[in-house]
């Protein structure tokens, strides 16, 4: 049971508060009786009239793309490319990207209709480090190595890698916790260097495995806990 003013902001009707104000107005209804402040009902049962119109829930669910270059990571693209909703044709709950991957960027993209953990994901506080594996247009230096650890500024913000690893000729994986967009090709770029290939391997402790490109499925809400999973949060949450 939850509150209703809850229920119906989670619905995505409106903010909780105007919610609150529907129902004392005398605007909602619960299994056709008026509601009153405080009441509580069973979103998954329970009939509920906002304004008269029937609120449906969507169940909530959580998808994993692996994300190919060439599509946009939003609902509606402005320019006439095409976006990853196409990808997911056939899905039948309407969600959207956690957060962005460029055009040219290709992995592990999220998609969900859960608010709250889309937030979580993207919320500084929280630290999620995202894994990436990146090949740049030559070798970096020791000095560079060092300039990433200790952190590189773009527009007035000190970003650090929380690792950078060689895979092998000019190609590197890259742990990174700060979300700012485009972040790995404006830290490369301020540091002179171009991404010439960009892929997300993980999120958090979510990795893509073996979902090949321009395929999704969906995570069962057990997986999508590894996102948050305490060994992969970087070292300065903990301490
Ligand atoms: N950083 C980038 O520069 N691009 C992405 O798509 C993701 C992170």
């Amino acid at each position: 049971m939850e509150r209703i003013q809850k229920i119906i902001s989670e619905a995505g009707i409106c903010s909780r508060r105007r919610a609150e104000e529907f129902i004392k107005e005398g605007k909602v209804l619960v299994n056709g009786r008026t509601a009153n402040i405080g009441d509580k009902a069973n979103p998954e049962k329970d009939e509920i009239k906002v304004d008269g119109e029937l609120i449906k829930l969507q169940r909530k669910v959580y998808i994993m793309l692996n994300k190919p270059e060439g599509y946009v990571s939003t609902t509606k693209s402005q320019f006439g490319q095409k976006t990853v909703m196409e990808i997911l044709k056939g899905l039948k709950e309407r969600v959207y990207p956690v957060g962005r991957l460029d055009v040219d960027t290709e992995g592990l993209l999220l998609l969900t209709n859960d608010g709250k953990f889309a937030n979580n994901i993207m919320h500084p506080k929280y630290k999620v480090k995202k894994t990436y594996f990146v090949v740049l247009d030559r070798e970096l230096s020791r000095e560079n190595y060092k300039q990433l650890k200790n952190g590189v500024e773009i527009d007035g913000k000190v970003i650090m890698a929380d690792s950078i690893e060689r895979m092998g000729k000019r190609r590197y994986r890259l742990v990174i916790h700060e979300g700012m967009k485009r972040v790995v090709k404006r830290l490369f770029s301020q540091m002179g260097f171009r991404v010439r290939y960009l892929l997300r391997e993980k999120i958090g402790g979510l990795s893509l495995g073996k979902l090949p490109k321009g395929k999704w499925r969906k995570l069962p809400k057990k997986e999508t806990e590894l996102i948050f999973s305490d060994d992969l949060l970087s070292s300065s949450e903990k301490s």
